[in-house]
């Protein structure tokens, strides 16, 4: 791919600047790249009506073909001709859910292109709680498509600074709208089948949608650490959120894995290896050996999902060769931290 010139702007959440977010607007409508902040992660966005320019996303991204993308909305009227058609269930959730973290499947319209669904009969859309990328949107005047601006299988970016990392001299413009709010992606939730499905946990919570649809399930191969059960989702079978250096996450009482980590880190750094330890508020103390960040207190886990992708790529800058993860409870958006976590350490998981 020939390198881009990519313009990086500086937009104000609280009150996007019309007049940049036009500039932004004009490179969607012109079948450009345009990364922005949502209230979850940044995005990578294009005309998601256009098939060339939802194809520039692949490439930029590496990303492969099979696994399809979100289109984001800027209000619900704009979801009628994506889709076959909207079940009251649905509509419940978009008037409780939106804007927010909640992506949703629907039977997709004809107007959406292949390259948008991986060839799937169902369209994934979300309505995005970040005034820039509502704004964006509107401008536009077309859905956008927008998977997280990383490259494929890296951490997602919480930080303009980190879509400057893995995409700068790939797309067109980066909207630099600050940090994002809640730091990992959207709920990914199914209601095709005999039971809504949670295909990927995200910011909306299990606990959050059962007040609405007491029914609601997670997907087998998120509960069960069997390979050979295939995700319904397709983004969820490759290896994610991967730092560079080999990731052990640990799982069990808090004691038992300080002491867990602080017998793999001792072992480690005895073989020469630069150790990093990702702890929390409360342990962080007790580690004597290592490069130790913190994630946050395990009584606030949305500031531990707020650091989670910005402290992996942090351990990646001080080239570390091995990460030794403490787990954290799966209650709340806990579920979705525990979920990030796992892909993390590609299957490295070490119960004590
Ligand atoms: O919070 C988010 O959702 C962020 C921001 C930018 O909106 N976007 C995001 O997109 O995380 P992406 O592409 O990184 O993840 C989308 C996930 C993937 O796991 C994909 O496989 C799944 O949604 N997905 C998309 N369309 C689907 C469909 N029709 N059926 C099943 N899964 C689908
Ligand atoms: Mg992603």
């Amino acid at each position: 791919m020939g390198k881009i010139k990519t313009t990086i702007i500086k937009v104000s959440k609280q009150n996007p600047e019309k007049n940049l977010i036009a500039k932004g607007a004009n490179i969607i409508k012109s079948g450009g790249l345009v990364a922005f902040p949502t209230e979850t992660v940044y995005g990578l966005g294009a005309d998601g009506l256009n098939e060339e320019a939802v194809k520039k996303i692949f490439l930029a991204k590496g990303r492969p073909q099979d696994n399809p993308l979100i289109l984001h909305v800027a209000d619900k009227e704009q979801v009628y001709p994506l889709v076959k058609s909207i079940s009251k269930e649905a509509q419940r959730l978009m008037e409780s859910f939106w804007p927010g973290p909640l992506t949703l499947l629907f039977k997709r319209s004809s107007l959406v292109p292949n390259c948008i669904t991986a060839g799937l009969d169902t369209v994934a859309i979300r309505m995005p709680n970040h005034p820039i990328a509502l704004a964006l949107i509107q401008a536009s005047d077309v859905p956008i498509a927008a998977p997280s601006a990383n490259t494929s299988g890296k951490p997602s970016p919480t930080l303009a600074s980190h879509v400057i990392e893995d995409l700068n001299g790939k797309i067109h413009m980066i909207i630099d709208g600050g940090k994002t709010g809640i730091g990992v992606e959207s709920t990914v939730l199914d209601l095709s089948g005999d039971k809504p499905l949670i295909l990927r946990p995200g910011g909306v919570t299990l606990e959050e949608l059962r007040e609405h649809l007491p029914y609601v399930e997670e997907d087998l191969s998120l509960i069960k650490d069997d390979k050979d059960i295939v995700p319904k989702s397709p983004g969820q079978k490759y290896k994610h959120y991967a730092p560079k250096g080999e990731m052990y996450l640990f799982v069990g009482s808090v004691d038992n894995m300080v002491q867990a980590i602080e017998e793999y880190a001792n072992r480690y750094i005895h073989m020469g290896k630069k150790v990093g330890i990702m702890a929390t508020e409360e342990t962080k103390a007790k580690y004597k050996e290592g490069i130790i960040l913190s994630l946050g207190s395990r009584e606030n886990k949305e500031e531990i999902a707020q650091n989670l992708f910005s402290t992996l790529r942090m351990f990646d800058e001080k080239d570390v060769d091995i990460i030794l993860a403490e787990g954290i409870d799966f209650k709340d958006i806990g579920m979705a931290i525990m979920n990030r976590m796992k892909k993390a350490a590609g299957g490295n998981i070490i119960k004590v």
